[in-house]
């Protein structure tokens, strides 16, 4: 542990605060967490922690997330302008226009989208909770919104569902290619690919295993294999190397490094718990009508 580190994790439990890391954080940040996981399972322990405190060290949406489900919490962000591109590409009136397009479709919003947004949807989902929620609904026709590969990858999953979708994707995601798959398939002979839905689908298909982040790790622990090629953000990456004895990861592209994750620093950490800085606020009419989306999230898993 690093000085910096001690001091957190001193700091912490001073303030009573509840420190929450997502997969793609940096190692020394994830090693002063309470809690890594993948943005559900952040969501479900912010919504529930009676601690005072939260501090979100991820994105924006993320931190948004916390806020809208526990309102009572200080939420705090960090990296203030960690935000997320894909949230960033959609707006209230494309979701509008698209609502006028389908008037029988519901609609249904990957978190990573902002609180804003989120007010003109009819229920939330992540990565992992996806395929589950779309079943879930009584409508036969989705509009998913932003992000067209896991809208597509959900579609194929859910094939008696019709999908509308919008343009949006993650541009780190987004750029992996199949041949990039062959060449560290040819490279790392053997290990399996294991990809996040948010990857295109000639990379999906090209892999071994579909999954969220926490998927992801999980599909590792419970593997035979000691080698894996990861088509996720490098942060996953690190956390199989540094804590997996016996295991080895392998990123699957050089792109896959997020810069609004990694724009939280362990110094920012630090300042957050020292100074009560960079809380979110949102207006109570934004929260109350995201917060129904992201309950209904929650409720169906
Ligand atoms: P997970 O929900 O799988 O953690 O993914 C979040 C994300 O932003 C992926 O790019
Ligand atoms: Fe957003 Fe992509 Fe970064 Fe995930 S990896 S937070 S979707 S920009």
């Amino acid at each position: 542990m690093t000085d910096i580190q001690k001091k957190i994790i001193k700091l912490k439990k001073e303030k009573n605060a509840l420190v929450l890391a997502h997969y793609y954080q940096t190692i020394d940040i994830q090693e002063v967490a309470d809690f890594v996981g993948d943005s559900f399972e952040l969501a479900k322990i912010a919504q529930k922690t009676e601690k005072p405190i939260i501090v979100l060290c991820g994105v924006r949406f993320m931190a948004e997330s916390a806020k809208i489900l526990n309102p009572g919490k200080t939420v705090i962000l960090p990296s203030s302008d960690a935000g997320c591109l894909m949230a960033d590409m959609i707006i209230p009136a494309d979701v509008v226009k698209l609502k006028k397009e389908h008037p029988n479709a519901a609609v249904m919003c990957y978190v990573n989208s902002t609180a804003e947004t989120k007010t003109y949807c009819d229920i939330c989902c992540t990565s992992s909770s996806a395929v589950k929620i779309a079943k879930s609904l009584e409508a036969n026709e989705i509009i998913f919104i932003p992000d067209r590969n896991l809208g597509a990858y959900v579609a194929e999953q859910v094939p008696d569902k019709t999908f509308y979708f919008y343009r949006g994707f993650c541009p780190i995601h987004n750029v992996v290619n199949a041949d990039e798959v062959e060449t560290a398939r040819r490279k790392y002979k053997g290990a399996p690919v294991v990809v996040h839905p948010e990857c295109k689908k000639e990379v999906r298909d090209a892999a071994d295993f579909i999954g969220s982040t926490s998927a992801i790790i999980k599909f590792v622990e419970n593997s035979e294999k000691s080698e894996f090629i990861i088509g996720t953000e490098i942060g996953v990456v690190e956390r199989i190397n540094k804590l997996m004895t016996g295991k080895k990861a392998y990123l699957l592209s050089s792109h896959l490094s997020c810069i609004n994750m990694k724009k939280t620093k362990i110094s920012d950490v630090l300042n957050a718990l020292e100074n009560i800085e960079e809380v979110i606020e949102l207006d109570s009419d934004t929260m109350d009508k995201a917060r129904i989306t992201l309950e209904r999230m929650v409720s169906v898993n």
